[in-house]
């Protein structure tokens, strides 16, 4: 099975993940990013079909803010744990602007979303827009993080 499936236009992801983009799309104007005008929405398909989203949520202290995957993700095991995570999607727009901008899962999302992968035991599908504004479908969290650190690696070598 392939771990990518790339596509040209929006209109040709599966009705779910179409379903999803329009969530992520509705949230985005809870995006608070005054600093980096970079607003950023995730939705979050659950196995009983319910939907999470997040945005960024930036602060003057600027480490102290976070990315709209890891709101949403932290959301789900808060108020839904024991769900499983089907599908993750993530989409931007820079402020005032109509299109949506590429936005690409940034290193520590992608890591964070893994220990979610492993939690669950069930890979979960992850959908962004690429730099060459094509849409991207990973098969799995996993599948963004090649030779990862994980929960494994702690483990000291008998
Ligand atoms: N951001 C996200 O929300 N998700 C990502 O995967 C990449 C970056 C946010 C963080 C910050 O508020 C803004 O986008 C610019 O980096």
């Amino acid at each position: 099975m392939n771990e990518f499936t790339i596509l040209e236009n929006q209109n040709d992801l599966d009705e779910e993940s179409k379903a999803l983009l329009d969530k992520a799309k509705e949230a985005l104007p809870n995006a608070y990013a005054p600093y980096s005008n970079f607003h950023v929405a995730a939705a979050i398909l659950l196995d009983d079909n319910s939907i999470v989203t997040g945005t960024n949520q930036e602060n003057a202290a600027y480490p102290s803010g976070m990315c709209a995957e890891r709101v949403a993700l932290y959301t789900v095991s808060s108020l839904h744990p024991g769900k499983t995570i089907k599908k993750l999607v993530v989409l931007a727009r820079l402020g005032g602007q109509t299109n949506l901008a590429p936005a690409t899962s940034c290193g520590a999302c992608r890591q964070v979303m893994l220990e979610f992968e492993q939690r669950q035991g069930k890979p979960f599908e992850v959908i962004m827009q690429s730099q060459d504004r094509h849409w991207v479908k990973a098969r799995s969290a996993e599948a963004l993080l090649p030779f990862c650190f994980s929960n494994e690696s702690l483990q000291v070598r008998k």
